[in-house]
């Protein structure tokens, strides 16, 4: 275990259990549909080339990224799209694969943008989700496993941009970020 990490969340066979139940699941529910994979960069990288390999459906894959301002732990709720998809979406169901829903607002911006451009649908899936920390009317219809109101990184997480390529998900020792 990194030494700045307190303790292991989600271990990496664990990691590759959920991609496996929910990318089974996905491919039930998308069956016969025109799938477009969106991941949100940079966090949900690790996440979605395991899930998409347990998606069995023809689909295409894109990606947005999105910042809020500043590097802290704390999300700043100014939210602008630095990367946008390079496609159209008319005709396609979207589904937006992020790696953690905190306060949803960036995935709230992001799904009220993306639903200007006529895709046929648009729908959620997040690795992890803390519900605790929801600051808007927003929830995702795929999660891997709900997780405590702490700070975590690993599996393409960060803070600061480091620690992306831990190869599980562990809770960031407070005296890194205080
Ligand atoms: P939201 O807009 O508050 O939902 O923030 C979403 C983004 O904040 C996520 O996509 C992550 O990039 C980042 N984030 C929120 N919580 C954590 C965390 O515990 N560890 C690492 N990144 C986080
Ligand atoms: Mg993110």
């Amino acid at each position: 275990m990194h030494e700045d990490v307190e303790r292991v969340l989600v271990t990496e066979r664990e990691l590759k259990e959920i991609a496996q139940k929910l990318g089974e699941r996905i491919t039930k529910d998308y069956e016969g549909k025109k799938l477009l994979i969106v991941g949100v960069l940079k966090g949900s990288i690790y996440f979605l080339t395991d899930l998409s390999r347990y998606i069995d459906l023809p689909c295409n894959i894109d990606f947005i990224q999105a910042s809020s301002y500043g590097n802290s732990a704390v999300s700043s709720g100014e939210i602008s799209i630095i990367k946008d998809i390079s496609q159209d979406l008319s005709g396609f169901d979207v589904l937006l694969v992020e790696d953690i829903l905190d306060t949803g607002r960036t995935l709230k911006y992001i799904c009220d943008m993306l639903a200007k451009r006529n895709p046929e649908s648009i729908s959620i899936v997040t690795l992890l989700d803390k519900p605790a920390r929801r600051a808007v009317d927003i929830h995702a219809d795929y999660v891997g496993v709900d997780v405590p109101d702490e700070f975590v990184v690993g599996y393409g997480l960060d803070y600061n941009q480091s620690y992306r390529n831990l190869p599980y998900i562990g809770v960031l020792k407070r005296s890194i970020y205080e």
